[in-house]
């Protein structure tokens, strides 16, 4: 039988190509306790999205806080902040949920989407613009990273001038509460987190004694009505994370799969489909963690009430119940829109839309500028340490 103590999505291996072992998983331990993250992991897409539609026995109420792993005197530094992220709309159930989702969304039309395409079309153009002569480069921090963190930027209503300084403080503050790090590590991060609250908590002054065209000023305005402070100053952090780390790392994944696949340049009119397959095989995040409220039966396993679960995307994204021949990326596989990389039921991802529309139009960009784009061959390629998402450390290509 497969030894499940081997689950551990820390470990180099695990981050890079995980799928035999899971796909065994899903066989013979669909559920089971993982030592390295004290944790239940459901593997079966069944199971997982069984587990998201059902928020009542799997709840998000806490989930988020990595701080668990938080030594007692980064706890202390951060004083009240060591709960940060406990107000965030994914962090909570309904019927708070409800509320703050609702807030949210405003922001998220399509319409407002929309009308972003060009600009992001612009900054890809703008990069390439003084990248393409270089001839090479590292993909992920060259190309991949500052578009999408200088159009979340714009939407966030960051001043262009600040937008290294968030990037630094974002890059802190995602490794402190969302992947685990030894003592002196944690205080440096708690210190440059706690910088970065300051200025997130000035921008929300600003916006409310001058309000503008952007996200903050909206999410300001509903300050007292529909939102408490914290919650503002929650979700703009946040967004600001989801918008400089996820679109690119899945980016940067889906590059590679692209060119190990002799796929590239993606012809514009799969652009669609491709960047679902990506999604689907080379996921940027590796599930959602819940808590079970009751005990919970499922294949013979009993969860117990209060335990952590992990469902993991990943896995369901592999399964062969669902998907045919999963291993192998077929650019116009039907149904590889049925993942769950942006979630599923009432925490699906906000800014989908969003993410989608940046992901194409980048391969849509970056293939008529950059048609010979190569892998520099014989470098090793390395995940950054994560237990919620898959991104490349870097990409060295040529073109
Ligand atoms: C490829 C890029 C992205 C991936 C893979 C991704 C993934 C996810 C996942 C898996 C969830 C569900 C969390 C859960 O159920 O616990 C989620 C929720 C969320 N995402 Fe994304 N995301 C991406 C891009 C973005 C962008 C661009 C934004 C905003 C600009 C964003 C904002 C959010 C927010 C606010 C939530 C919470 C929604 C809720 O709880 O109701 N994400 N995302």
């Amino acid at each position: 039988m497969i030894d499940a103590a081997d689950f551990d999505v820390g470990a180099a291996w695990h981050v890079a190509a995980p799928y035999d072992f899971l796909r065994r998983l899903r066989h013979e331990r669909p559920v089971f306790r993982s030592e390295h993250l004290d944790a239940y992991v459901l593997t079966r897409y069944a199971d997982v999205r069984a587990a998201y539609g059902d928020p009542r026995r799997f709840s998000s109420e806490g989930s988020l806080t990595i701080s668990r792993s938080l030594s007692a005197e980064t706890r202390l530094k951060l004083g009240e902040h060591g709960s940060f992220l406990s107000s965030f709309v994914a962090n909570v159930d309904p019927p708070v949920h409800t509320r703050l989702r609702r807030s949210v969304s405003r922001a998220f039309t399509p319409r407002a989407v929309a009308a972003l395409e060009q600009r992001f079309r612009e900054l890809n153009e703008e990069l390439l613009g003084r990248v393409v002569p270089r001839g090479g480069g590292d993909l992920v921090a060259e190309i991949a990273h500052a578009p999408s963190a200088r159009l979340t930027a714009r939407f966030i209503g960051v001043p262009q001038e600040d937008e290294e300084f968030v990037k630094n403080h974002v890059k802190d503050w995602f490794q402190l509460f969302l992947s685990p790090q030894p003592p002196d590590r944690q205080l440096a991060l708690a210190e440059s987190f706690l910088v970065y609250l300051d200025y997130v908590d000035g921008l929300v002054a600003s916006r409310a004694k001058e309000p503008r065209d952007d996200f903050t000023s909206l999410m300001t305005s509903l300050i007292g009505t529909e939102l408490s402070h914290r919650e503002v100053v929650e979700l703009i952090s946040t967004i600001l994370l989801g918008g400089n780390d996820t679109v690119p790392n899945q980016l940067g994944n889906s590059v590679l799969r692209l060119l190990r696949e002799g796929l590239w340049p993606v012809p514009p009119e799969k652009a669609r489909n491709a960047v679902e397959e990506c999604m689907r095989i080379d996921g940027a995040s590796l599930g959602s963690f819940r808590y079970a409220t009751t005990d919970v039966e499922l294949h013979g396993t009993t969860i117990p009430a209060g335990s952590l679960c992990l469902l993991s995307t990943d896995s369901a994204a592999h399964d062969e119940t669902v998907f045919d021949d999963p291993e192998r990326f077929l650019i116009e596989r039907p149904n590889a829109d049925a993942h769950m990389t942006f979630g599923y039921g009432i925490h699906f991802c906000v800014g989908a839309a969003l993410g989608r529309l940046q992901l194409r139009t980048a391969l849509e960009v970056l293939g008529e500028r950059l048609p010979g784009l190569r892998l520099v061959p014989g470098e090793p390629l390395s995940y950054r340490p994560s237990i919620v998402g898959r991104g490349l450390t870097a990409l060295p290509v040529e073109w």
